[in-house]
């Protein structure tokens, strides 16, 4: 059997309390493997202290980056807030030190409280403006976070809407992009929440440190005696954390990709016919409880780790104690200084758990923000490839010459030496078997796919030199894989192009889309989603009558209809060709289609096969030359004969 995912984290994580006998019950998923979840777990797992270290810069830096673009001020004031609540931890606790050498001394204590009040008040008002300075620095924090969020996403879906088509045809954009959108996103404001947090709790840190040297340079290694048995648990457990939440990640994936199955409204009605439920129910819940037992196991590990560290933490602190009594017994650090380095030292354990906890999360959801960074990057390197000039606003013939298309990672090109020409206001006709090559070279027309070798020229006018974005401007296509938009049945048309009532009617009159939107409870204004309330969801020939008014709504010159009758009905069908045929509008129109009947009054017809132009003439000429359009031609006049 083939090595499916839960062997695999079995095997490269021996550590992972995974329960051995259930793995072999699960029924072979790995159909569903995919590679994305994986990207970061060798990284995670050798995550410790160097590692982190060594990283932790550079996040910040990018961190600090996209902070500064979503807003340069809050930027600046939360790193401010932040300083000047560290100043003033620092200066509360030295004041602190006035207090109890005003208590400590000798004299009455009426007189010695006395003494202790200017001192009292400084160590109040640095105690107010500090927490001051600490929520004005959280305020400007959570402002940042989701700004720095939309501009990551804005960024995101703004290339994402512009990169090249074929990139989507890259299963490794694919996995990227996935990878980006499931976890990068998210990250890039977590990022920057936690560098602000490393940020604050080193301050304090540095404070408690500061203080402390300033007493007497003695107490510094008191604290870290004190506060190491911590750091120590704290890592160990973060550690833990990582290592299971690898050993499970095939395990997470499973009972998403389940899940989704179970929850989903495309796989609804499949789950109910094909009776799967109970199958699926029975897979999601091997799954959940292996899941539950190893997140249980993880929480008394990490419970036991957290009880050793705080152990070790008292005896780290009775060390501190020991050590100060020795400074005072021997005269070395007067009582109130021991006092405040007390103070000190509790403040810089607390301080560095936070720091410990933030740095933690810093690098986790580095990781994936790296993913980001380098996404986006990558993708704006390679987005201007093609032209920049102006398409000509007109043709009077359209030239393919000689073009070869490969899809990414296949190895036989979809094109190959394919050359064609429309002239203006013809209706050409594409046929040939599934498969053939119709579709890409209609989406080479279209300029959404750039041909490997050969031109398409309007006119004199090579396409490859010309922006792809304003040459789709002047083309309208109706796809053979079009798009329901969860849009109105109004924006189903007109796609955001405002052109008036009337222009929306008259597309709509087109394919007969008038018809079904007529019966629609609010008309135009009808929500085509059912997924929402007062949603409505049409057949598939109803959508496809949408489509084809979404086509003929848009004033191009140029018109491509790739199968737009597949799902029609013969009434609505017919209407479609009259119309076509009649060139009421003046256009010039490519035509695929398998009903050959259709296309009988073409102007020309070419029949693709594998790739390759291999008969071309009118319908009479392609007839009598008795060659593959014949043979298919005939096989469909004969069942209707
Ligand atoms: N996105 C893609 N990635 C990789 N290969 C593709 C892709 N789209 C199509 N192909 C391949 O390219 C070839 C031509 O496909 P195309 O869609 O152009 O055929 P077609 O003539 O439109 O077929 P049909 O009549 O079924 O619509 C086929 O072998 C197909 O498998
Ligand atoms: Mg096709």
């Amino acid at each position: 059997m083939a090595a499916t995912p839960l062997d695999e984290h079995r095997d490269s994580h021996p550590d992972a309390d995974v329960d051995e006998g259930r793995i072999d019950d699960l029924p072979d998923f790995s159909d569903f493997a995919t590679h994305t979840w994986h990207a970061h777990d060798d990284k995670m797992s050798e995550v410790g202290f160097v590692t982190i270290a060594r990283r932790l810069p550079a996040l910040v830096g990018q961190a600090f980056r996209m902070a500064w673009e979503a807003n340069p001020r809050d930027t600046v004031a939360t790193i401010a807030l932040n300083l000047l609540g560290g100043v003033f931890t620092a200066f509360g606790l030295l004041a602190t030190t006035g207090v109890l050498e005003a208590l400590f001394a000798a004299g009455p204590t009426p007189e010695r409280v006395r003494a202790a009040l200017p001192s009292l008040l400084l160590v109040g008002a640095a105690a107010v403006a500090r927490s001051l300075f600490q929520a004005g620095a959280g305020w400007t924090q959570a402002r940042l976070e989701p700004q720095v969020l939309r501009i990551a996403e804005k960024r995101l879906y703004g290339l994402t809407s512009q990169v090249e088509l074929i990139r989507f045809d890259d299963s490794d954009f694919h996995d990227a992009l996935q990878r980006v959108r499931t976890r990068g996103l998210s990250s890039a404001d977590s990022v920057v929440g936690s560098a602000v947090d490393v940020l604050t709790a080193l301050l304090s840190l540095v404070a408690a440190a500061g203080v402390l040297g300033v007493l007497h340079p003695v107490l510094l290694p008191l604290l870290v005696v004190a506060v190491l048995p911590d750091a120590w648990a704290t890592v160990r457990g973060a550690k833990m954390q990582y290592a299971t939440m690898l050993s499970l990640l095939p395990t997470y994936r499973r009972k998403w990709i389940v899940s989704e199955l179970l929850a989903d409204r495309e796989t609804a009605a499949e789950v109910r016919s094909f009776t799967m439920r109970d199958f699926l129910l029975r897979v999601y819940d091997m799954v959940a409880r292996l899941e539950q037992n190893v997140m249980m196991r993880l929480a008394r590990r990490q419970t036991l780790t957290r009880l050793a560290g705080q152990s070790l933490g008292g005896v780290g602190t009775v060390l501190v104690y020991v050590a100060l009594g020795l400074l005072l017994a021997a005269g070395s650090v007067p009582l109130a200084i021991a006092g405040t380095a007390v103070l000190a030292i509790r403040s810089g354990q607390g301080s560095l758990s936070n720091l410990l906890y933030a740095v933690n999360r810093l690098y986790e959801s580095g990781l994936y923000f790296t993913d980001f960074i380098d996404f986006c990057a990558e993708n704006e390197a390679t987005t201007v490839v093609r032209g920049t000039g102006r398409p000509p606003d007109h043709f009077d013939r359209i030239t393919v010459e000689d073009v070869t298309f490969t899809y990414p990672g296949k190895d036989t090109p979809a094109l190959s030496g394919v050359s064609i020409h429309i002239d203006r206001g013809e209706v050409i006709a594409l046929v040939g078997e599934n498969g053939s090559g119709k579709t890409t070279l209609s989406k080479i027309l279209a300029g959404l796919y750039a041909p490997a070798g050969g031109q398409v020229r309007w006119d004199d006018t090579d396409l490859a030199g010309v922006d792809p974005h304003l040459l789709r401007g002047r083309i309208a296509v109706i796809a053979q894989d079009h798009t329901r938009w969860p849009l109105t049945a109004r924006h189903n048309i007109t796609m955001g192009l405002e052109k008036g009532e009337e222009a929306v009617r008259n597309a709509a009159g087109v394919a007969g889309a008038d018809e079904v939107i007529a019966e629609l409870p609010r008309g135009y204004q009808t929500l085509l989603d059912r997924r929402f309330t007062d949603g409505q969801e049409l057949s598939g020939g109803q959508w496809q009558r949408i489509a084809v008014a979404r086509g003929f709504y848009r004033d191009a010159p140029f018109l491509i209809c790739d199968e737009p009758t597949a799902a029609l009905d013969a009434r609505a069908e017919h209407a479609l060709f009259e119309r076509v045929r009649a060139h009421s509008d003046g256009r010039t129109v490519l035509l695929i289609t398998h009903r050959l009947a259709s296309v009988r009054h073409a102007d020309r017809i070419y029949v693709l096969d594998h790739g390759k132009v291999v008969e071309q003439g009118t319908h009479e000429e392609l007839i009598t030359s008795n060659g593959i359009y014949a043979d298919l031609y005939n096989l469909q006049a004969r069942a209707y004969s």
